[in-house]
C-alpha cells in the first residue's frame, strides 16, 4: 500500500543527507547506502511484520496538527479528531503494540484524546539527563537506539538542527512514523530514522556534534567496539552522552551476567561508573563526567494498557527488590558525557 507518510519521511531523509554531504563530504556514503537501509526494512523476507506495519501507518486518518508539543514531557500533537477518526487512530495504533518508549499523546481534548501510556517513562530519563546538555540549539545529533523516537522527538524539541534516529526494530520504526504522521511538518522535517544498527554506518563520519546512545552498551557483546564506533560518528570536539547500566564497585568491578539479566537473554556488561569512565578514556574520550546514577523503579518501567508483557515488576525478587530474579544487583543507570 502507498504510504505518503513514509515516501515524505524518506524524500526529507534524503534531502537532510543530500545537505549534509555539502558540508561534509562523508554523508555522501550514507546517501549512497541509503536507498538499501530503506529497502530492506519493506522487505517481508527481513522483517514478517513490514508490509503490515507499513498497511497500519498508511491507514491513518490525516487530521491537521493545532499544535505539536516536542517540548513537554507528554509529547503531544493537539488535533480535532472526529470521534471515528480518533476510534480509528486508537485501534490503528493498538496494533503497534507493544509501544515502550514515550508518552505521546495525540488529540485536543484531554477527555477525548489519544493517550499512550507506555512502559516507560522516558520523560523522567530526559529530566535526568537534559539540564546536563547545555544547549541542543543548532546541533545535528545522532540518537543511536533511539526506540520509538521518543528521546529524538524532544532533541527537535529543545531545538537542534537535525535529528537521526538509528535503530534496527522494525516495529519502533513503524512506531516512529505513525507519530511522524502526525507532527507533518511542524518539525520541518528536523527528526529522522534510519532503521539500521550503528554497526551498519559509515564508520568515521564525523558528522554529529551530539551523539547519544542511552540504553545500547549493555547489549553489546563488544563495547569496545561500540564506543569506538559512537567516536566514529562525531565530530573533533562532539560530545558523547552514555546512558547503560551500572553496578556498585570500584574500577576494576564488572558485572557479565552468567545467563539472563532481568529476564534479558541479550545483557553482557554491566560496569561500575568508575571502570565505565576508564573504558570512555581508554577508547579515547576526554573530559569524561559521570551526571546522574539513578535507580529504575517500577514506577518509570512498568506494564500498562500499551504493553501488557511483563515489566520490571516481574523481573525483580519479590522478597527483595533490590535484586533480579536472578540474584543480581537490580538495575540502576548511569548518564555520561565525554568529549572527542
Ligand atoms: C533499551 S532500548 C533504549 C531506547 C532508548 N534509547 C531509551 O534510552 O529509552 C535499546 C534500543 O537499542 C536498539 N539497539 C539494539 N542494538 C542496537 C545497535 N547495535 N544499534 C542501534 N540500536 C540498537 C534496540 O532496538 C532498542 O530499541
Amino acid at each position: 500500500m502507498l504510504n505518503d507518510t513514509i515516501i515524505l519521511a524518506e524524500r526529507e531523509l534524503y534531502l537532510t543527507l543530500l545537505s549534509l554531504a555539502q558540508q561534509q563530504p562523508s554523508a555522501y556514503e550514507w546517501l549512497t547506502r541509503l536507498p538499501t537501509w530503506l529497502n530492506d526494512i519493506k522487505d517481508k523476507a527481513n522483517y514478517a511484520h513490514a508490509p503490515a506495519y507499513q498497511a497500519l501507518v498508511a491507514r491513518l486518518p490525516t487530521v491537521a496538527a493545532d499544535k505539536v508539543d516536542l517540548d513537554s514531557d507528554v509529547l503531544t500533537i493537539a488535533a480535532n479528531l472526529s470521534d471515528s477518526e480518533r476510534k480509528q487512530t486508537l485501534a490503528l495504533l493498538k496494533q503497534l503494540m507493544p509501544w515502550r518508549k514515550g508518552p505521546f499523546q495525540i488529540g485536543s481534548d484531554k477527555d477525548c484524546s489519544i493517550f499512550i501510556d507506555t512502559e516507560w517513562h522516558s520523560d523522567w530519563k530526559w529530566q535526568r539527563v537534559a539540564p546536563h546538555l547545555g544547549t541542543l540549539k543548532g546541533r545535528r545529533i545522532l540518537d543511536v537506539g533511539g526506540g520509538s523516537g521518543y528521546h529524538g522527538w524532544r532533541m527537535a524539541g529543545a531545538g537542534a538542527e537535525t535529528v537521526i534516529i538509528i535503530d534496527p526494530s522494525c516495529l519502533f520504526y513503524h512506531q516512529f512514523m505513525a507519530i511522524r504522521h502526525f507532527v507533518g511538518a511542524a518539525d520541518h522535517y528536523k527528526t529522522h530514522y534510519i532503521p539500521v544498527p550503528l554497526e551498519a554506518l559509515p564508520e568515521h563520519s564525523q558528522l554529529f556534534d551530539t551523539v547519544f546512545s542511552m540504553g545500547v552498551l549493555y547489549h553489546r557483546q563488544s563495547p569496545f567496539e561500540h564506543l569506538q564506533q559512537l567516536k566514529g560518528q562525531l565530530v573533533k570536539g562532539g560530545e558523547l552522552v552514555l546512558e547503560t547500566l551500572v553496578i556498585d564497585g570500584d574500577a576494576n568491578t564488572v558485572l557479565v551476567p552468567h545467563d539472563r539479566y532481568a529476564q534479558m537473554n541479550n545483557v553482557y556488561f554491566l560496569p561500575s561508573v568508575d571502570a565505565l569512565i576508564g573504558w570512555l578514556e581508554k577508547a579515547g574520550f576526554s573530559e569524561v563526567r559521570c551526571v546522574d546514577v539513578a535507580v529504575t523503579s517500577t514506577e518509570e518501567q512498568r506494564k500498562t494498557e500499551w504493553m501488557t508483557y511483563h515489566s520490571l515488576a516481574d523481573f525483580l525478587d519479590p522478597s527483595d527488590a533490590s535484586k533480579t530474579i536472578e540474584g543480581y544487583p537490580a538495575p540502576k543507570r548511569a548518564t555520561l558525557i565525554a568529549k572527542k
